[in-house]
């Protein structure tokens, strides 16, 4: 009986010190690692230059979102349950690859991007008609305001 209690004493004890010894070296990589703001890593501009939008694709992108819902969740100048369009208008360059890559997220849903909230997916939207939502939501680059 005494020897394990000895012996559990000592688990014990080396237990703590490891613990002790974990805290330190976690506490020294802290301070050496090179800190990130992840939020400012989230709304990382895209570099790259922008191609015209065709003609009056972003006055049909703009009929088109807000019959679709996307007001629930964004706005155009503010964040809100997703980020605000404008937001999205500075941060990718206006492609067809950035183009279709935001029109089939639009399709399919998704989060990441911009931090933890999820985008719910609308599975009906054609692909033509998400490519001109994003058409108008880019266009919101050349807003005077923004
Ligand atoms: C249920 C709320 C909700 C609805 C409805 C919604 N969105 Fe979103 N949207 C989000 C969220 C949240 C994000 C951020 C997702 C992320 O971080 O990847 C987002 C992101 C986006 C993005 C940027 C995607 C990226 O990867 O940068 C675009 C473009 C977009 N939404 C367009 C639309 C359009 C157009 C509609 C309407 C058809 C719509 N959204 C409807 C919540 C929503």
């Amino acid at each position: 009986m005494h020897i394990i209690t000895v012996f559990s004493r000592k688990v014990v004890i080396g237990f703590l010190l490891s613990l002790i010894l974990f805290a330190c070296s976690k506490e020294e990589s802290k301070e050496g690692a090179p800190t990130i703001d992840r939020r400012k890593e989230y709304i990382r501009k895209i570099p790259g230059e922008n191609e015209p939008i065709p003609e009056g694709a972003a006055a049909r992108g703009e009929v088109l979102i807000a019959y679709a819902g996307c007001y629930d969740c964004h706005r155009e100048d503010k964040k809100s349950k997703g980020p605000a369009f404008a937001d999205i208008a500075k941060r990718y360059p206006i492609q067809p690859a950035y183009r279709d890559l935001l029109a089939r997220k639009i399709i399919s849903g998704g989060f990441g991007s911009w931090g933890n909230p999820v985008m719910s997916p609308h599975p009906d939207l054609k692909m033509e008609d998400a490519q001109t939502m994003v058409y108008y939501i880019l266009s919101l680059k050349y807003k005077p305001s923004q």
